[in-house]
């Protein structure tokens, strides 16, 4: 076995230099200790996340879920990223197209699923990762890439109040 001239330290100890007592400085128990510690605080933040989805459901689309007040959202505004069903995480935008015209869409472009906004300026929704266009009166594909109209779902406006629903 070959040795350093010096002071006849193996080479393989010079290529690993960790010294036996560094080595030993968490033990098996602290480990163990951490170990449940994190499992601990895993199983806590799930049960946490469980608690509040029961306490707190999201209207289920088969319902109405509440978006917003009307008076929220002027001509040509636009809400995005609504969450109205927790199993599939689909957003939603809300347009207001004209006075009494309201539509939502999902908000994931069905080429490669970026998100998609509305332009009231080009009167257009547009995703931006490659140039898709949608028509905000139908979602049927206008421009690009994306082999889709982009799904829908209707949209009541009772009492100034904004609801989406799949009854009407
Ligand atoms: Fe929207 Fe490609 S992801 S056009």
């Amino acid at each position: 076995m070959s040795q350093d001239n010096n002071n006849k330290t193996p080479v393989w100890k010079s290529d690993f230099p960790i010294k036996q007592d560094e080595s030993t400085l968490i033990s098996r128990r602290k480990f163990t200790k951490l170990l449940c510690l994190l499992s601990g605080g895993l199983a806590l933040g799930t049960g946490a996340i469980a608690i509040k989805s029961v306490a707190c459901p999201r209207a289920r689309i088969g319902g109405e879920y509440f978006v917003c007040e009307a008076s929220e959202l002027p001509v040509g505004g636009m809400k995005s990223s609504i969450i109205i069903n927790d199993k599939t995480e689909t957003p939603y935008i809300l347009i207001h197209l004209a006075e009494d015209k309201w539509r939502c869409f999902a908000q994931k472009c069905t080429h490669l699923s970026c998100s998609v906004l509305y332009r009231p300026d080009m009167k257009k929704i547009m995703c931006p990762c490659h140039e898709g266009a949608f028509d905000p009166e139908t979602g049927e594909v206008l421009q690009g890439p994306p082999p889709r109209p982009l799904p829908q779902i209707s949209v009541i406006v009772r009492e100034g109040k904004v609801y989406l629903t799949d009854k009407a």
